[in-house]
C-alpha cells in the first residue's frame, strides 16, 4: 500500500487553517486552497504550498493524497466533490471534515465509491483550538479508506493516555452520525451547566466569583469536563478596566447552527425519548423570544416575591447542585448513548460504542471524566440496553436522584426553569414506572378514534 504522506485542506477559514497548521506540525506536506488568497497565504512553512485554483491540483496527481473539504457544511456539494475526485491520483480519499448531515454522508460514500472514489465522512469535534493542537475525530467510511490514512489520523488527532482519539466509528455516515450526537450530548450538557448557574445566582445571591469557584472545585469528581471548565473561566471573566463580568452584559438569547436540532428530528423519526437533550434545544427556542418574555415576566413577576421565603443553607444548595448536575451528566449520555444504537442498527452503521467512547475521551467538547467510566462498561458489556441498567451506574443514580430531587423542587418553587433537568427527572421516573398512564391515552384515542387497544387480562384488539 502506498503511504500517503501529503494533506490538500480545501476551506482555509478557522477550522481549515488551524487543522492545516497541525498537519504541518506533524511533518506532513500539505497542500492549502481557499477562494480567498489572503486566507491562502496566511499560512507560511517550508512543506505548505498553495494552489490557486482547484484545477491546479492535477500538478500534485503523480502521487495518492489526503483531501480534507473543511468547508461549511452548505458549501459542500456532490457537484463540488466530483470535481476534485478526477484532478487526483486515483488511489486518493477526500474527507469531509464539516457538520455535514449524516445521510449525506451515508450516500455520498456509496456514490463515490460506485465510481471508485474513495471518500470518508469525519465528525471532527473541538472547535478551533481542536484543530490546532487536536481535535477528536469520528471517522466512517469504508475501513480501507480509513487504514490508508490511519497514521495521518493518529498524528493529527487528540489523544488520551497515549491512545488516539481519532477512532474508526463505523460505516458509511457512521462519522457523521455520532458526531451529530455528539452535539445532542453538548447542548444538554451546556443547558445543564447553565442551569445549576442559575440557581446558584439567583437563589442566594452567589456571585459569579463564587459560582465560578465551586465549579473549579468540582473538578476532582466524574464532572471534570471541558465544559464545566470553560464555564467557571467565562463566569469570572471581566472586560479588561471593566468592573462588571462580562456574561452580566452577553445577550441572553441562545443561537445555534442546527446539529441539535437534527438530533431531535432523529430522535422523534426513530421514536427514541432524549427528553433532556430535545429540552436544552427547546430551552435555546424559548431564550430566542425576549419581547415575549418581557411581557409575561410583567404580568408575574410580583408573584416571584415567593422567592424571600426561601432558606436552603448555601452549602446544601451546591451539594444538591453537584448531585444534579452528575445526575444529568448520566442521562445525557444514557440518551445519547440509546439514539446511537438505534440508529446505528436502523441505518446499518455498524456504531463501535467502545470506539466512539475512545474518540470522546479527550480534544471533544463533551470530554469529560466519566467517559473512562463509561467506555469501561461498553468495553465489558457492548450490547447493553440501557446505561440505567449497569450496576456501578445505578448505585450512583440511586444516590443521587434524592439531593438532585430537592434542588429541582428548590427552583421549582422558587421559579427557576430547569428545563434540562426536571425533563432528565421525568424521563428517569417514567423509564421506572411500572404501571404508567399510557393505558389512559390508549382508551381516550380509542373512545374518541376507535383505534382500539390491547389488554392484560386477554389477546385481541379491544374497543370501550
Ligand atoms: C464541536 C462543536 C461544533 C458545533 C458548533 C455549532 O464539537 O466542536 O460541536 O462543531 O457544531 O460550535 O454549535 P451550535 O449549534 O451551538 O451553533
Amino acid at each position: 500500500m502506498v503511504k500517503i504522506d501529503t494533506v490538500v485542506v480545501i476551506g482555509l477559514g478557522v477550522m481549515g487553517k488551524n487543522l492545516a497548521l497541525n498537519i504541518l506540525d506533524k511533518k506532513f506536506r500539505v497542500i492549502g486552497y481557499d477562494v480567498n488568497q489572503t486566507k491562502r497565504n496566511e499560512i507560511s512553512h517550508s512543506q505548505y504550498n498553495s494552489i490557486k485554483e482547484l484545477e491546479d491540483l492535477k500538478s500534485y496527481n503523480q502521487n495518492p493524497v489526503a483531501v480534507f473539504l473543511m468547508l461549511p457544511a452548505d458549501k459542500i456539494s456532490d457537484d463540488y466533490i466530483s470535481t476534485v475526485f478526477p484532478l487526483l491520483h486515483p488511489e486518493s480519499v477526500v474527507i469531509d471534515g464539516g457538520n455535514s448531515h449524516f445521510k449525506d454522508s451515508i450516500r455520498r460514500v456509496q456514490t463515490f465509491a460506485e465510481r471508485n472514489y474513495q471518500y470518508l465522512g469525519v465528525g471532527i469535534s473541538g472547535g478551533a483550538e481542536g484543530a490546532l493542537k487536536g481535535p477528536s475525530m469520528m471517522i466512517g467510511g469504508h475501513k480501507t479508506s480509513y487504514e490508508k490514512l490511519a497514521h495521518i489520523f493518529n498524528e493529527i488527532g487528540a489523544s488520551f493516555e497515549e491512545k488516539s482519539c481519532a477512532r474508526y466509528v463505523g460505516a458509511s455516515g457512521a462519522g457523521h452520525f455520532v458526531k451529530m450526537i455528539h452535539n445532542g450530548i453538548e447542548y444538554a450538557i451546556m443547558q445543564s451547566i447553565a442551569e445549576i448557574y442559575t440557581v446558584l445566582k439567583t437563589s442566594r445571591s452567589f456571585i459569579p466569583l463564587e459560582i465560578s469557584e465551586v465549579f473549579q472545585s468540582w473538578q476532582d469528581s466524574h464532572l471534570d469536563s471541558y465544559l464545566l471548565r470553560i464555564s467557571a473561566e467565562i463566569i469570572a471573566h471581566k472586560e479588561q478596566n471593566e468592573q462588571g463580568f462580562t456574561l452580566d452584559l452577553i445577550k441572553d438569547q441562545a443561537k445555534h447552527k442546527g446539529t441539535g436540532k437534527w438530533v431531535s428530528k432523529f430522535a422523534f423519526d426513530l421514536g427514541v425519548p432524549i427528553n433532556g437533550i430535545n429540552a436544552a434545544l427547546e430551552s435555546r427556542y424559548l431564550s430566542s423570544d425576549k419581547a415575549l418574555r418581557f411581557k409575561i415576566d410583567g404580568i408575574y413577576n410580583s408573584e416571584k416575591q415567593i422567592l424571600l421565603s426561601n432558606n436552603e443553607s448555601r452549602q446544601s444548595l451546591i451539594q444538591w447542585s453537584k448531585e444534579l448536575l452528575e445526575l444529568n451528566y448520566i442521562l445525557s449520555f444514557a440518551q445519547g448513548i440509546s439514539l446511537i444504537q438505534k440508529g446505528s442498527i436502523d441505518f446499518n452503521l455498524n456504531v463501535q460504542l467502545p470506539e466512539v467512547l475512545a474518540a470522546w475521551m479527550n480534544g471533544c467538547i463533551i470530554e469529560c471524566k466519566f467517559i473512562s467510566a463509561l467506555l469501561e462498561i461498553y468495553k465489558k458489556q457492548p450490547a447493553l440496553e440501557h446505561l440505567l441498567l449497569e450496576d456501578s451506574i445505578a448505585k450512583n443514580v440511586k444516590k443521587l436522584q434524592y439531593n438532585s430531587r430537592k434542588l429541582v423542587a428548590h427552583a421549582i418553587s422558587n421559579h427557576i426553569p430547569l428545563n434540562v433537568s426536571v425533563s432528565n427527572i421525568s424521563y428517569f421516573d417514567y423509564l421506572k414506572t411500572l404501571h404508567s398512564s399510557a393505558n389512559l391515552i390508549q382508551a381516550q384515542r380509542d373512545y374518541f378514534g376507535q383505534h382500539g387497544f390491547e389488554k392484560i387480562d386477554k389477546d385481541g384488539i379491544f374497543h370501550l
